[in-house]
């Protein structure tokens, strides 16, 4: 049984193959957490919950009971900590109730454990069948208040993870306002020895992996740009300092969420540390009617003792599997050619037909219309909103170029940035109230666009019927949904004063609601999603969009971090990743082709560059990509990753491996990012059968699994600075 409750102790023991995670009701009704980490067998945790000395700054429980000890919030470890009655921590969640006073305070009523997991109306989440997770529901009650706390817990007993979320209903007859509500609060007993691993960034250089000592104090990561953001990813691990690639404690955090996040890690002075994750309370104020309810979203944890790449292997596997949603969560993807990197605005239908006849003959299977087809938009200033195809662009509208490039035995996807709307546009002259705004306040203006308010149900109707008109006379395959800007003067002109501290989140709400009514209608089409590159890369993008394009930083080099970071816990399926021209558009820097192409093979693979100005030795090497992409793609996109080497260690290197689940087969990709003269390539793999030979492919070389994850590989060529190798191994026995 995945999930225990011992009545005699009233305690919970929710267990997956791997792990353990413990808590208990107390005698006062708190719930006390006790363990998260590896498995144990023994479920009588609450020893770990012993109280230790407090002083008179540590309020005990009001309502004193005869026989109880002592019990302070402020220094034990509470499963959901609530603001204001005794723990000073940071808070879980904070109601303000019909007095004005934030005091939230809940207790244990009742539970339910049973097969499965809930769906989230209205919130993207991972999903599972009923034998392949149990869940948890824990009752809460603040009396006081009358809130009625639900705390859902599901564990993934075969993957080794578990999800939370949370809901708040009023049962009161008066309104309340929730100040937060987190999705997960875990207090771990002993963080001295623990470090914090989070992903900062920013346009073009998305998702850095940063490791840094847990200190006293707290450590916030967040966004409250309206999006999860280049800057901060809604993500973080708490691992131990000793914790690599493949050992050690690490416990991965990821809120499934779009919009504005914060994840906190709060070591106390007594070396135990909180770790908090949710919707920022920065920007939110949710009224709650008597009767009314409010879920958060969800938020994934993974812990592994197999270190990182442990952790992040298991997020892999449970994206892939269980929040990927349709068709295309296990059909190979089109290759694609993708014209912005070689047209830009510049284009007409012949220039893109050229592209995409060039790109069939080379073995390219999709041909991806970019931003510039419809309106008045030649350049970056105008015609967002005005989504109707620019016939003088495209001469014979698009109807005729999807069928040509179809003709060619290639899909067609085309560009999109819905949420938008352009200064100079018709849709903004026509509608400015459908703009974020607040009162007599000008709106800050990025890219010359404003930002649509996606909680009106009319902003959302008219891109629905937009979108519906293009998909609907033409072969569409594919929309990249774009986002190029954050939201400033959040304000909606539809929304009462007292509610528009719900803005940014019904935006939110908003958007999931468009995606899933598009999804609904269009169930063969592709999504990939997009915000300037990689910033708005988050999990929840999964459910509606199996591929997201992860940097506009294309450089091969730079790509090497970006993809990296990003795959602390996105699986390589998730992301769009291109060979360009060189001199990179970016960096101006020049790689080989190969390099270019191994590295972008570590995604979902395709072209952004103009096909036509490659020589025919270009071309050849293209083609050979293209079926090499083909043949790895199961290996790559359902195969374990394994980070051998980091980019950032000494900056000279780079590889990583993808093995097969049945460890018959590796890929392994080794770029030089610095050759020096003496330098000699020795790769270690991993996840081998150490009982088997493999046979390296391209040099024929055959050696025991021992031997390529104890010694390495030896690569015994004189490499120059960028070049790369990628080797195939197949089990020999
Ligand atoms: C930003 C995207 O990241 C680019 O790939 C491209 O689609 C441009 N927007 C178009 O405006």
């Amino acid at each position: 049984m995945a999930i225990q409750f011992i009545s005699a102790t009233k305690i919970f023991k929710l267990d997956t193959n791997k792990t353990s995670y413990i808590l208990q009701v107390n005698g006062y009704g708190y719930l006390l957490h006790h363990y998260y980490g590896a498995y144990i067998p023994d479920s009588e945790m609450d020893y770990l919950g012993y109280t230790v000395g407090h002083s008179s700054f540590s309020p005990g429980v009001p309502c004193w009971k005869n026989g109880e000890p002592y019990f302070s919030k402020d220094v034990s470890r509470m499963e959901y900590s609530c603001n204001g009655c005794g723990d000073f921590r940071g808070s879980a969640l904070s109601i303000i109730r019909s007095t004005g006073t934030a005091d939230t305070d809940i207790r244990y009523v009742s539970h339910k454990i049973y097969a499965g997991k809930p769906q989230i109306v209205g919130l993207p989440a991972t999903y599972a069948a009923a034998d392949e997770a149990t869940t948890l529901e824990i009752l809460c009650i603040d009396e006081a208040s009358g809130a009625e706390v639900t705390l859902y817990y599901t564990v993934f007993e075969a993957l080794g993870a578990m999800t939370r979320h949370v809901s708040v209903k009023n049962t009161s007859d008066k309104m309340m306002n929730i100040q937060r509500i987190f999705s997960t609060c875990v207090d771990f007993h002993d963080a001295r020895d623990m470090d914090l691993i989070h992903l900062y960034g920013s346009w073009a250089m998305e998702r850095k992996f940063e490791r840094i000592p847990l200190m006293h104090g707290t450590q916030v990561i967040s966004s409250k740009r309206g999006a999860s953001s280049a800057m901060h990813n809604p993500f973080i691990a708490v691992c131990s300092h000793d914790a690599t690639e493949e050992y050690g404690d690490a416990y991965g955090f990821n809120l499934v969420y779009s919009g504005n996040f914060v994840a906190s890690a709060e070591m106390d002075t007594d070396g135990g540390a909180r770790v908090l994750m949710g919707i920022n309370p920065e920007g939110f104020n949710w009224k709650l009617e008597a009767g009314e309810s409010f879920t958060t979203p969800e938020a994934v944890m993974v812990y592994s003792n197999e270190g990182i790449g442990g952790m992040s292997r298991i997020y892999h596997r449970l994206y892939r599997n269980n929040l990927c949603r349709g068709e295309w969560k296990n059909t190979r993807r089109p290759i694609l050619i993708n014209n912005w990197e070689a047209t830009y605005f510049n284009f007409d239908e012949e220039k893109l037909y050229d592209i995409a006849k060039t790109a069939s003959e080379l073995g390219i299977e999709m041909f991806v219309m970019d931003d510039g087809w419809f309106g008045d938009r030649n350049t970056d200033k105008s015609g967002l909103g005005d989504w109707f195809v620019n016939e003088s662009k495209l001469k014979g509208g698009l109807g005729k170029l999807v069928d040509r490039v179809n003709d060619l035995g290639m899909k067609f996807g085309i560009w999109f940035e819905p949420e938008m709307v352009s200064k100079d546009s018709n849709l903004f002259r026509a509608h400015p109230e459908w703009a974020l705004q607040t009162p007599n306040r000008p709106m800050s203006i990025a890219r010359a666009q404003y930002v649509l308010d996606m909680s009106r149900a009319d902003v959302r109707d008219y891109l629905f019927d937009c979108i519906s008109q293009v998909l609907d006379n033409a072969n569409i395959a594919y929309i990249k949904w774009d986002f190029n800007r954050n939201l400033t003067e959040v304000g909606s002109a539809l929304l009462d004063a007292d509610r528009q501290g719900e803005v940014f989140h019904r935006y939110v709400l908003g958007l999931y609601e468009l995606l899933e009514r598009i999804l609904n209608k269009y169930p063969h089409l592709i999504i990939e999603g997009c915000s300037s590159g990689g910033g708005r890369f988050d999990p929840a993008w999964l459910y509606y969009a199996p591929q997201s394009w992860t940097s506009d930083d294309t450089d091969a080099i730079e790509r090497l971090d970006i993809q990296y970071g990003t795959s602390m816990c996105y699986p390589v399926s998730s992301m769009g990743s291109h060979v360009s021209a060189c001199p990179n558009h970016q960096t101006n820097r020049t790689t080989p082709l190969t390099t270019r192409g191994h590295v972008a093979m570590s995604g979902t693979f395709g072209y952004e560059l103009d096909l036509t100005k490659l020589t025919d030795e270009e071309k050849e090497i293209v083609k050979g990509q293209c079926d090499e992409y083909r043949k790895y793609y199961d290996l790559i996109n359902k195969g374990d990753l394994y980070r051998l080497i980091s980019p950032w260690k000494d900056r000279t290197r780079c590889a990583w491996s993808f093995v097969s689940e049945d460890k018959n087969e590796v890929l392994l990709t080794y770029v030089v990012i610095r050759g020096g003269i003496y330098d000699r390539h020795y790769v270690r793999l991993n996840g081998l059968d150490e009982n088997r030979y493999y046979r390296n492919v391209q040099t024929g070389q055959v050696l025991s699994g021992k031997a390529l994850m104890n010694a390495g590989i030896c690569i015994q060529e004189r490499l120059r600075d960028y070049e790369s190798r990628m080797y195939h191994f197949i089990s020999v026995n």
